[in-house]
Formats: structure tokens, sequence, C-alpha cells
């Protein structure tokens, strides 16, 4: 994960800096003042424990839906803290750099994206070009594993990790989401509080997705230029195809085709047999998509943060014990519990975890989040 080596990189070292280095820094900013913001009481990073759950409702206007969710948190705490960390901790030439570049992109990011960040921003007094800098800032995912797998009874099930720096921050910022229309449970998602995506997700009785990082050395200037071309952010496509497709094929279809601004691994398992897939994206369209084959056995798909298609480096090689776990774990006893269990073998599970999620679309109360405590 680049996030880790943010904080030991001398500020300018790279003039054409990446986005994966230069965003987590101001990520951890937020996150910093985010949880000092927090009521102590609220929630607990201990092992095992589900995250706090709240109703988003569509139906009220964007810049209104996230104020009974913000209304957990101190406002003027937060416009102080902000000003007090980006000023004291941000490389001003980083602050300097970027400001403008996100003040002008207000005019480009989609609805109700800019509407739901402009109107938390304007609840904090916060200025928009800052609002929308550090919420691109988490258009990252690092670490992370995703699994999909089909039991023998050929229901499908969808587990996936995610692992980042800051743990201690975002911990305490996980929270799940149910997203209301009309009265109902639109869609579901595991989130961080602030954060308009989503990087892990189901729509009910009719597929689960989650995202994990494709590094491929992705340069901010890119992220920009795509952004103006109208490009979507990543995580916002998951939310938008979790809005809007009316089931599996639909789903893989606008999660592979859609312009967005990174390469990602889109990994989306549905209601039926055989729908499970990894969709590796670049971010023009769909570098590979790798189903489910269980007729030939292949009754589940690893996806971490390399292409399968390619061996995974021998300093971060997650895919294996993944595979071994699944293989002894065997089709015949996967379910929610085993999936877990899988999730939770080490390095799998390993100090970055914060969260782990499973899932399964036709079992959409069983959708399950638990925040997680290493050592
Ligand atoms: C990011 O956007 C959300 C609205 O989605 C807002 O609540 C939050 O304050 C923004 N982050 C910051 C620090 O500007
Ligand atoms: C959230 O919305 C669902 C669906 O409308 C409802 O059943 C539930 O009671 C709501 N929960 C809260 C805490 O408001
Ligand atoms: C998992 O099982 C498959 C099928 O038996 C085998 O080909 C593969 O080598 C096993 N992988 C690991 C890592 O144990």
């Amino acid at each position: 994960m680049s996030g880790a080596a943010v904080w030991g990189a001398p500020a300018g070292a790279r003039a054409g800096w990446r986005a994966s280095w230069g965003l987590p820094l101001l990520l951890g900013l937020l996150l910093l003042l985010l949880q000092a913001g927090r009521p102590a009481s609220s929630v607990s990073s201990a092992a095992g424990i589900a995250p706090p759950r709240f109703n988003v409702s569509l139906d009220e206007a964007a810049t209104r839906r996230w104020l009974p969710v913000l209304q957990h948190f101190d406002p003027d705490f937060l416009r102080t803290a902000l000003a007090t960390i980006i000023g004291e901790t941000v490389p001003s030439w980083v602050h300097d750099v970027l400001r403008p570049v996100a003040l002008e992109m207000d005019k480009f990011l989609p609805q109700p994206f800019e509407g739901e960040i402009r109107g938390m921003c304007d609840i904090l007094g916060l200025s928009v070009g800052d609002c929308i800098l550090i919420n691109l800032s988490y258009e990252f995912s690092a670490f992370c594993t995703s699994i999909i797998a089909q039991d023998v009874n050929g229901n499908i099930y969808h587990g996936r990790n995610l692992d980042y720096v800051f743990g201690k921050f975002l911990k305490k910022l996980t929270i799940n989401v149910q997203y209301i229309k009309n009265g109902q449970i639109a869609y579901t998602g595991t989130t961080f509080v602030g954060y308009v995506g989503l990087w892990t997700g189901q729509s009910p009785k009719k597929f689960t997705i989650s995202g994990d990082e494709r590094d491929k050395g992705f340069w901010w200037e890119n992220a920009v230029a795509g952004l103006l071309r109208k490009n979507c952010p990543v995580s916002w496509l998951v939310r938008s195809t979790l809005e809007e497709a009316e089931n599996f094929e639909a789903a893989v279809i606008k999660l592979a085709k859609t312009p967005i601004i990174a390469d990602v691994y889109y990994i989306v398992g549905g209601v039926s047999p055989k729908e499970g897939v990894v969709i590796t994206r670049n971010r023009g369209g769909p570098a590979d998509i790798w189903p489910l084959d269980p007729t030939n056995g292949e009754w589940f798909r690893v996806e971490t943060n390399y292409d399968h298609w390619k061996p995974t480096p021998t300093w971060d090689d997650r895919r294996t014990p993944a595979i071994k776990a699944l293989n002894s774990t065997g089709q015949e006893n996967i379910n929610f519990d085993t999936l877990f269990k899988v999730l939770s073998v080490v390095p799998v599970l390993n100090p970055l975890t914060i969260y782990t999620t499973v899932m399964s679309a036709a079992e959409p109360d069983k959708y399950m989040t638990q925040i997680r405590n290493w050592g």
C-alpha cells in the first residue's frame, strides 16, 4: 500500500506525485480530526464489533440527506480541527497545488455526489474546495482482499477485507449505511463517515459489489484529466451501480464499461449459480473479465491487488493463503461463517485490516460487517 510511504516521502520528492501517495496524506488528516470529534462512547474499535448503522434517505435533497449522520459530530470542533491540522501538517505547496484544482472540479462532479459533499461542507462551514479535495482523497483502497464463492447448492457468497493505514481512525469512522428510497432499503453499503462513495455494497435480492485497488502507477494529473472528461470516481460508480442496475448482468456491464478515473478491480456477486465475477478495470474499460466456473471446479475467485493472471509479488502474497483456506474449507462447507473465517486467516487478515464484510445478495438481511482488531 503506497500510503504507508507517504509519511516518509520527502515533500516534492516526485514532481508528478501520485494520487495514491499524496492524497492519503490528506485523508489521514481528515480522519484524525473526525475521530477526535466523535463522541467517545459511540463506537468501540474492539475486535469483531459491528459498526453503527445509519439510514440515509435518498428522498431528501442531496445537500440535506447526510445531516442526521453528521449530527453525531461537533461541527465547531471539526472546523477548528480541520483548519489547524491542514494548516500545520500539509506542506503548503501541496495545498497550493490542490486547492484551485479541487475548486475547478466541483463544476464537473456528477450529482448527487457534488450536492452531498457541498451540503455537508456548508453545515461544517468549510470551503467547498477543501471538502472536494478531501473527499477525492478517499479515492484509494489499498491492500484489500475480495472473495466470491458458490456453494454446492448454487448459493453465492461474497466477502471482503478492506485494509488501509490510519486504521486507528478509520475503524472509528466505519459505518453501515442503508440508503432509503420510498421507505424501502434501496441498497446497503459500508463506508467512512463523510465519504459519499462506496467500496462495499449490496443491492438486495440483486447483486453485491466490492472494489479493490489496482495500482498501475496512476498519476494525479490523469485523475484530474479523467474528472474533467466527466469520468467517474471509482467508488462513486459502485454506488451508482447499486442505485441503478436492475440485476447482476446489468451491474457487471455498467461496472465494466463506464469510464472511471483510476484502474480498479470490481468483484460482483449475484443471486443465481455462476453469478460471480472479477472485473479488472482500466480507466477506459475492462482489461479482463474472470467469472466463476463452478462446472469445472472453479467455485471461488480470490482477488487481492494484483492481476489474477500474474503471480503476486513475494512480499505481498495474500492470494495463496486465501486460496489454501478456501481449498481446505471446501465447497460443501462454504457459508457466511466459513467465509468470514477465511478472511480471518493471516495474512489475509493483517494489521492494516479495517473491516471485514460478508454478504449474499439473495439473503440481504445477513449483510454483516465487523471492524477488525489486530493483536
Ligand atoms: C466530504 O464530503 C462530505 C459530504 O459527503 C462532507 O460531510 C465532509 O465534510 C467532506 N469532507 C471534508 C472534510 O470536507
Ligand atoms: C431505516 O429504514 C428502514 C426502512 O424504511 C426502517 O425499517 C428502519 O426502522 C429505519 N431505521 C431507523 C433507525 O430509522
Ligand atoms: C487449491 O485446490 C486446487 C484444486 O484442487 C489446486 O489446483 C490448487 O493448487 C490448490 N491451491 C492451493 C494454494 O492450495
